[in-house]
C-alpha cells in the first residue's frame, strides 16, 4: 500500500505502508519529518497530525472521538481535513493517498 507524505517544504515521500499498522508508523519508519509521535500512538499529543489531501481509494472512516478532541484541542491549525496518523488503519483502500504533514502541533 503506498501512501505519500508532503512535508512541510514540499518534499514528497512515499512509503510502503504495511497493512494492519496504523499509518503513523510507517511514515516514522522512514522519517517523514514533521510526524514526532510523542505519545506513541494514543490519540493524546497530535504530533502525528496531517490533512488528508488525496484518498482516491475512498473516504476514511470518521475520526473516533478521542482523535477529535485531539486534534480540536491540540493539533496547531486544524483543519476540517485534519487527522491523526496514529489513527489511521492502513488497508488497501489507503493506496495512492496522499497527506501533508502539518508544522508544528
Ligand atoms: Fe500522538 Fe498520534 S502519535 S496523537
Amino acid at each position: 500500500v503506498q501512501v505519500t507524505f508532503i512535508e512541510a517544504d514540499g518534499t514528497r515521500r512515499t512509503v510502503e505502508a504495511r497493512e494492519g499498522e496504523p499509518l503513523m508508523i510507517s511514515a516514522r519508519n522512514i522519517g517523514v519529518r514533521g510526524i514526532v509521535a510523542e505519545c506513541g500512538g494514543s490519540a493524546m499529543c497530535a504530533t502525528c497530525h496531517c490533512y488528508v489531501i488525496e484518498t482516491p481509494g475512498g473516504d476514511l472512516p470518521a475520526p473516533r472521538a478521542d482523535e477529535a478532541d485531539t486534534i480540536e484541542f491540540n493539533a496547531n491549525e486544524p483543519r476540517e481535513n485534519s487527522r491523526l496518523t496514529c489513527q489511521i488503519m492502513v488497508t488497501p483502500a489507503l493506496d495512492g493517498a496522499v497527506f501533508q504533514v502539518a508544522t508544528g502541533r
